[in-house]
């Protein structure tokens, strides 16, 4: 029973590249899904979130914005999480301010969008596999997408598994590069390893290449700063029923200066 949705899940924007094709791409998109997410834990400065770059976002028409490893570099982020919009990351100690998801009424259905982080090679966090056991005990959640922000591509399949045939979908985030493994799992979950990012092409993962590379040439810290120029926008689109994918595509736009490209595998 219920009716189907149509979403749209975009990874990290990164500074003000990112904003600036968010601000232009995401309203002609408005249309075309029931709902979009957007990951900006790298919106401001590409560093954490602002809330310059929440109205951005949220104004260009996101319903969720999801956050990551950088959800606490801004002191503004702290003023917006009593926002239901606003999504942190759900496996950090109990008492942490803002919610690590939320549930909308999309046209009728309920949506409930989740952000966790992985562990392996990252920061410690609580288990955020039985954090979303946990979570997934309550019976009203609806169809529940989980944003999970994690650097290693295994615990990433791992966590779809764990989930398939319990949420609509697990699409990672974090390592601002798309993968090619958009599937649908066997019970019926949607899974892309990583959404990939929204933010400048010609960069490190949305730096101007010259500050990692002096990283790994030096051994030193380096300053890293947004590069400039034009910007990719990549997601993952999803028609979504009774917390169940039943078709999902990548999602693939970006802003030259000899034009645009842009590529949807497959569409929808
Ligand atoms: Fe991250
Ligand atoms: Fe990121």
């Amino acid at each position: 029973m219920g009716s189907m949705l149509r979403v749209l899940f975009v990874g990290d924007v990164y500074g003000r590249p990112g904003r600036r094709l968010i601000a232009a791409h995401l309203p002609t998109l408005r249309e075309r899904f029931d709902f979009m997410v957007v990951n900006g834990e790298n919106a401001a400065g590409g560093f954490g979130l602002n809330r310059e770059a929440f109205e951005v976002i949220t104004g260009a028409g996101a319903g969720a914005v999801t956050l990551g490893n950088h959800a606490w570099h801004h002191k503004d982020v702290y003023k917006l999480l009593g926002d239901p919009r606003l999504i942190r990351p759900l496996n950090l100690p109990s008492g942490t301010p803002g919610r690590g998801y939320s549930t909308f009424e999309v046209n009728g259905e309920r949506l409930t969008v989740v952000n966790a982080l992985g562990r392996v090679f990252m920061e410690a966090s609580h288990n955020p596999f039985l954090a979303l056991d946990e979570l997934l005990e309550q019976g009203d959640l609806g169809s529940v997408i989980v944003d999970f922000h994690a650097e290693a591509t295994s615990e990433k399949a791992a966590l779809g598994w764990h989930l398939d045939g319990r949420v609509a979908a697990v699409i990672g985030t974090h390592t601002h590069v798309a993968t090619a493994d958009t599937r649908i799992l066997p019970r019926g979950t949607g899974f892309q390893t990583d959404a990939g990012f929204t933010g400048p092409m010609h960069s490190i993962i949305g730096a101007d290449p010259e500050g990692p590379l002096q990283k790994f040439l030096t051994e030193r810290p380096h300053r890293f700063a947004v590069k400039d120029g034009g910007a990719e926008l990549n997601g993952v689109m999803m028609e979504i029923k009774a917390n169940r994918t039943l078709k999902i595509g990548r999602y693939h736009h970006e802003e030259r200066h000899s034009g645009e490209r842009h590529s949807e595998e497959p569409a929808l």
